[in-house]
């Protein structure tokens, strides 16, 4: 029956983003992943080692850029049954708003974090946008083998500045030279770390059973055995219930202690993780909960990669499937366009592998051929059953620069392009209020996109552009946009400008000034995200 495929299908999926600040072990996490699931034969394989990482110098070879976001957006690979989607979110250079948009087509976050740095600048912007959407997080403490910070200033940590629970699953048994392993909290055994394989293969840790005082001292010291007890009974009192329901609702954060490099711990996280994530969740479009199992097909577009091939001006819009199956040859309605289409040369990164494939399912990430008519957060559907998901909302930009054409005679392509580069998403652009387009005002979640900017609209358009830095830094919607903004108190480093559907919004050159104009302002509401529709 096609139903009971659809259905087994679908309940197999897991979609996930690893979100961490770069260093963290991410890369390295992942690789152990693939390793489980035997889609690698050994480690070293997702991308190169540092030293053939691509340096700033090479950005601007766009090509190469391209390359590498594309190979690293999504990997699917297969473990004990389950059809694992991973989404990559890209760190260094490469963060931009295309980071944020991942995490819309994800359904759970793996955050993994430097268990000697605790939380950094990246993982807490990461962390804000999962917690809009109140999805599952799982927090792996990486890097044990090296000198940690004290765990329970982790939990800490995380506690208070996520404002979210944790339960931590495993509990760690010193570290750097001193790391044993960990106490297993679920086993009520430890697990003792040996680094004596380096990663390379699967390591198999060896259980003791807390009550075995003579194996465990002979494993981690009598020392260690002591302090352990006294954590654990810590732990035990002082630590959240366990609640599956807040960990699904991401109230919760199940946390792991491991390292990524040494291969310890990443085969129960793994299980442990795919117990409790759930397969594709419904989404909302409109009215409508949209059901996942459902035979009718429905995706988002969430990313779009412009410009994969020079010859032609070709894009790719990256799609999360919401319900029901992906099939090559069927005609899908394209809601934003108002019209029907065949989605073509549609292709899925399996592992390494770029593959054209034929079909996919709800919780699947399809990349398919974009002739310039997909916008971020456009909806694709079946067509007897037509919906319209809700838009990805627009991430706050941190960079903002004001840009003019050199060339007065090449208004219309300075538009057009300005114009196609923001519809990507790569830029957002702005306007001082009853201004034209020959003057905008650029914001970027990275500072790279404004020299991306530059190069697409001179090689593209054929336009030069002046840049002129702006000292803004923090971003507000107006919520009220019926409100004059004329008739607000404004400070001198506040500036009003709106975007390009004519919303109305503050930008600030620091966080306090926000204070200030609230304080000055009664009433007022201020948005960081501007939801689309
Ligand atoms: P990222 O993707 O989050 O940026 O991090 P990545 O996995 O590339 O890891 C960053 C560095 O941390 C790498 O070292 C990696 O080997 C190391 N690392 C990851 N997990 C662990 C761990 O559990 N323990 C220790 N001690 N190190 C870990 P590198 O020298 O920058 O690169 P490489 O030459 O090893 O590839």
């Amino acid at each position: 029956m096609i139903n009971d495929k659809l259905k087994e299908e679908i309940q197999r999926r897991r979609t996930f983003a690893i979100i961490s600040h770069p260093d963290a072990g991410k890369t390295t996490l992942t690789e152990k992943f693939l390793l489980y699931g035997g889609a690698i034969q050994a480690a070293g394989a997702v991308k190169g080692k540092a030293s053939d990482r691509h340096a700033v110098s090479d950005w601007m070879d766009l090509e190469k850029q391209r390359g590498i976001s594309i190979t690293s957006s999504v990997l699917q690979f297969e473990y004990k049954g389950m059809c694992i989607n991973i989404l990559d979110t890209p760190g260094h250079q490469d963060f931009s708003e295309d980071t944020y948009r991942t995490l819309m087509a994800a359904d759970s976050a793996v955050m993994v974090i430097d268990a000697a740095k605790g939380i950094e600048p990246q993982t807490r912007k990461l962390f804000k946008v999962c917690a809009m959407r109140d999805i599952p997080i799982f927090t792996f403490i990486n890097k044990m083998d090296r000198e940690a910070r004290d765990p329970f200033d982790l939990l800490d940590e995380l506690e208070h500045e996520f404002g979210i629970g944790t339960y931590p699953m495993n509990w760690p048994i010193g570290s750097g030279h001193d790391f044993k392993g960990v106490y297993d909290r679920e086993l009520r055994a430890i697990l003792a770390f040996s680094d004596s394989h380096r990663g390379r293969e699967r390591l198999n840790a060896i259980k003791c059973e807390m009550t075995d005082t003579d194996k465990l001292d002979e494993l981690i010291g009598e020392k260690l055995r002591t302090r352990l007890n006294e954590e654990v009974e810590l732990v035990e009192g002082a630590s959240f219930d366990f609640d599956l329901d807040a960990v699904r609702h991401g109230k919760l954060s199940p946390v792991f202690f491991g390292s990524a490099l040494n291969n310890f711990g990443i085969e129960s996280f793994l299980e442990s993780f795919l117990r409790m994530t759930t397969p594709p969740l419904p989404r909302v479009a409109g009215e409508e909960e949209i059901d996942p199992f459902s035979e009718d097909f429905s995706a988002f577009v969430f990313k779009i990669q412009a410009n994969m091939n020079k010859a032609h001006r070709d894009r790719i819009a990256f799609m999360r499937i919401c319900s029901g199956r992906f099939d090559r040859n069927s005609e899908y309605y394209h809601v934003q366009g108002g019209r029907s289409l065949r989605l073509s040369q549609p292709q899925q990164m399996m592992a390494q592998e770029r593959e054209v494939i034929d079909e996919a399912y709800a919780g699947d990430i399809i990349g398919v051929f974009d002739p310039g008519i997909f916008s971020i957060g456009d909806t694709v559907c079946s067509k007897n059953h037509k919906i319209r998901f809700e838009g990805i909302p627009t991430f706050a930009p941190e960079h903002f620069a004001m840009v003019e054409q050199v060339d007065s005679m090449k208004r219309k392509q300075f538009a057009k392009g300005m114009t196609q580069i923001a519809q990507e998403g790569a830029i957002q652009i702005f306007f001082e209020p009853n201004s034209g387009m020959e003057r905008v005002i650029v914001g970027a979640v990275g500072v790279l996109q404004f020299e991306v900017l530059d190069y697409r609209i001179k090689n593209e358009y054929g336009c030069d552009l002046r840049r002129m830095p702006l000292p803004y830094q923090q971003i507000r919607w107006i919520k009220d946009q019926s409100l004059d903004p004329k008739t607000l108190k404004l400070s001198h480093d506040t500036k009003w400008v709106q975007d390009v559907k004519g919303r109305n919004l503050l930008i600030f050159t620091s966080p306090w000034s926000i204070k200030w104009i609230l304080d000055d302002n009664p009433g007022l509401e201020l948005e960081e995200f501007s939801r689309n529709s």
